[in-house]
Parts: C-alpha cells; structure tokens; sequence
C-alpha cells in the first residue's frame, strides 16, 4: 500500500558493558529519536561475547525499557565478537538461488565450527577481480547456541526480539543513514567497546573489510586498578576523568596512554594491513565509535599513527532530536555508545 509507514523496531544492544536501547518515529523524510536509554552492566555479566548471568541482563533490560515507558516490543539487536564470521569468498558466479543452495557446503571450508551449530547467511557482493569466472561473497555465520542465549534473555525482559543482526552491519546501516552526502570512498568505522575493537572498512558504503581486535576499554579499567590499586568503580571512573583521592592526574593520564596505546597501534596495523592486500584502496576517513573514543586523545593519536583525517562517529547526525525530550548534552556525550543501537533502529520490520 502507498504511504503506508514501515514500522520500525526498538534498537537493543547488548554490550558487554552497557545496554543501549533506541526508539526511531518514521517522521517522513528523516527518522525522529522517540527514546534511548542505557543500563550498565556489572563486569562479569558477559564474558568473551557469552552470556554469564542472563538473569541480570534481563532484569536490567526490563527496568530500562520500563524506565523509558517504552510500549512497542518488537526487537532488533546484534551480536559480536567470536561467535561471529564475517568472511569475503570467492565462488563460480551462480545465481542468488544457486548459493543458497550450496553456502552450508562451500561454508564448511570457512568457518571453524560445525556448519550445524551456526546460521548463515550470504551476500553476493559482485564479479571478482582475481578471478575471471568467480564472485565475491560475503559469508555471516553466528553460532546458534549464541543467538538463543540473547534471544532468551530478550524474552524473559517481555521483549520480542525479530531480529538478530551482527554489530558489523549495524555500524554500517547507521553510517549510510548519518553520512549519506560524505564524500570518502573508502571509510573505516571502528569501534572501540569495552571488550572489543571491531575494525569494519567499508568501500562505497558496503562491507570491504572486518577485522577484531579482542582489546577494549576495560583493559584500561583494568590497568588503573592493577597499578594504582583501585577498585573497579573508581578505576572505571577515573578513566572517564572523574578524580579519584590520592591519585595524580597526570599518573592516571600517563597510564591510560601507555595502554591505549596497544589498541591504537593495532588499528593502524590493521589499515595498514588492508592498505596492502586492498590493491589501491586507502581508507580516506576513520570514525571512532564506542565508549573508547570518548577516551582523552584518542582521535589525535588514531590520526598521527594512521596519517589519516579521524573523527568521532556521529550516528545522531541525521535523525530529528527533539529539543522538548531530550537533553541534548547527553546525547551528544553518549552519541559514539549509541552508534550500534541507532544501526539496529533503523532496520524495519519487513527487511530480511
Ligand atoms: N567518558 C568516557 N571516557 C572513557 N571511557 C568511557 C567513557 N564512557 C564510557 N567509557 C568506556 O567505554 C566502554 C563502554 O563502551 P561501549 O558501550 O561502546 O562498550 P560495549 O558495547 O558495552 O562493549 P563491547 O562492545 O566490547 O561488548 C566501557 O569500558 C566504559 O568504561
Ligand atoms: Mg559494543
């Protein structure tokens, strides 16, 4: 039916630091934030992208969504980390059928796990350049014992999750939605979480290149603690400048820095390895997203190691906010977090 207004999902990621939430209004041409809202999680609540205590998380989603009066219950979330491949492979060109057909069998040569404990899915991506008679594919396999873990504690917060994305493509559908007029070619967006650094280059706003990094935010945390012997609290709090008693500023800083430092320099390792393999590609732009780049320095120390023009992603850019609902101060301080949550609220309930 003509005008018919697609409807949209609530935008839920589950980090392993926070839970972010966003509610999008199809407003017409552009898309109105209705709501967001976080939850932080205790630290061991997800380990290594696996669920610890699925009691915890959905509690805390319940209250949330409750705290926000949020009525629709429809979810769109994502995952990241281990239990997901994102791989590019090259096949005879066949057609979209053709594939379906034969991806569990050509993906046993990919992935290493059993093909029957992930689901796939492809994305043809165009004729390759390697080989005359091949195309490149886009191989997504998630393990299944994964996505039921989130999909039970979605559920047990009242919620209805319809779709489960992967972080990747999340990130991606907010830079396409928020950058539609930017002039760069090739992009990389990284995200730096507290647990991982998820690399993804995209050239013409589709996927090129994914790489993570299995090092975060917390590694800071977790340095202030061990060196200054702190408690995680204060650690935490410290890193995001909040003074903790008989701490120099400086000594915080200095150490902060020092182990930053190991993840910046693996961002710039891996441009550099995708400059190298990517014949002629150069990533023109990097967008920072995630609570690590909110961290002192860091776009300025991305931008000296890489010798590339760096920003902090903003997946807000775009959408209406209004002035009468939120305060804009903490959107724009939590705009990098929210990055994944606003890709997942912009997918509509009738995408695949
Ligand atoms: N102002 C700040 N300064 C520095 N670090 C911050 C700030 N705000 C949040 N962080 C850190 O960012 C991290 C949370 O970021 P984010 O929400 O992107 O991670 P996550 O999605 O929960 O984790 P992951 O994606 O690794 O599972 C935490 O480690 C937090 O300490
Ligand atoms: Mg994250």
């Amino acid at each position: 039916m003509f005008f018919k207004k697609s409807k949209t999902l609530l935008g839920l990621n589950i980090g392993s630091s926070y839970i972010k939430i966003v509610e999008l209004k199809d407003s017409g041409s552009r898309y109105t934030l209705q709501n967001f809202g976080m939850a932080i999680l205790p630290p061991d609540t997800i380990v290594d992208g696996t669920i610890m205590d699925s009691m915890a998380i959905s509690n805390l989603l319940k209250d949330l969504a409750e705290s926000l009066k949020i009525k629709k219950k429809q979810v769109c979330t994502s995952i990241s980390g281990h239990s997901v491949i994102i791989k590019k492979i090259l096949m005879p060109i066949m057609d979209e059928d053709t594939v379906e057909n034969t991806i569990h069998d050509e993906a046993a040569h990919h992935i290493p796990y059993d093909i029957f404990d992930v689901n796939l899915d492809f994305q043809i991506l165009g004729p390759s350049k390697e080989a005359e008679d091949k195309m490149e594919v886009m191989l997504v396999a998630v393990k299944k014992d994964i996505i039921n873990d989130y999909i039970g504690v979605i559920e047990d917060a009242g919620l209805n999750p319809v779709v489960v994305d992967v972080d990747h493509f999340a990130l991606e559908n907010a830079y396409e939605y928020n950058y539609d007029g930017a002039t760069e070619e090739v992009v990389a967006l990284v995200d730096i979480g507290a647990n991982i650094t998820n690399i993804n280059i995209l050239k013409d706003g589709t996927y090129s290149f994914t790489r993570d990094i299995t090092i975060g935010s917390r590694m800071l945390t977790e340095q202030l603690q061990k060196q200054l012997n702190l408690n995680y609290q204060v650690a935490e709090q410290l890193k995001m400048g909040i003074p903790a008693e008989g701490v120099g500023k400086d000594e915080a800083r200095k150490i902060i820095d020092d182990s930053s430092f190991t993840f910046t320099n693996e961002i710039a390792k891996t441009i550099d390895f995708f400059h190298t393999s990517a014949a002629g590609n150069q990533v023109e732009k990097i967008y920072l997203c995630g609570g690590g780049a909110k961290l002192p320095g860091i776009v300025s120390t991305v931008q000296e190691l890489t010798k590339i023009k760096t920003e902090v992603f903003n997946p807000f850019a775009n959408l209406i906010v209004p002035e009468k609902s939120f305060d804009q101060e903490y959107i724009r301080e939590m705009a990098p977090l929210a990055a994944v949550a606003v890709g997942l609220a912009l997918r509509k309930d009738t995408d695949k």
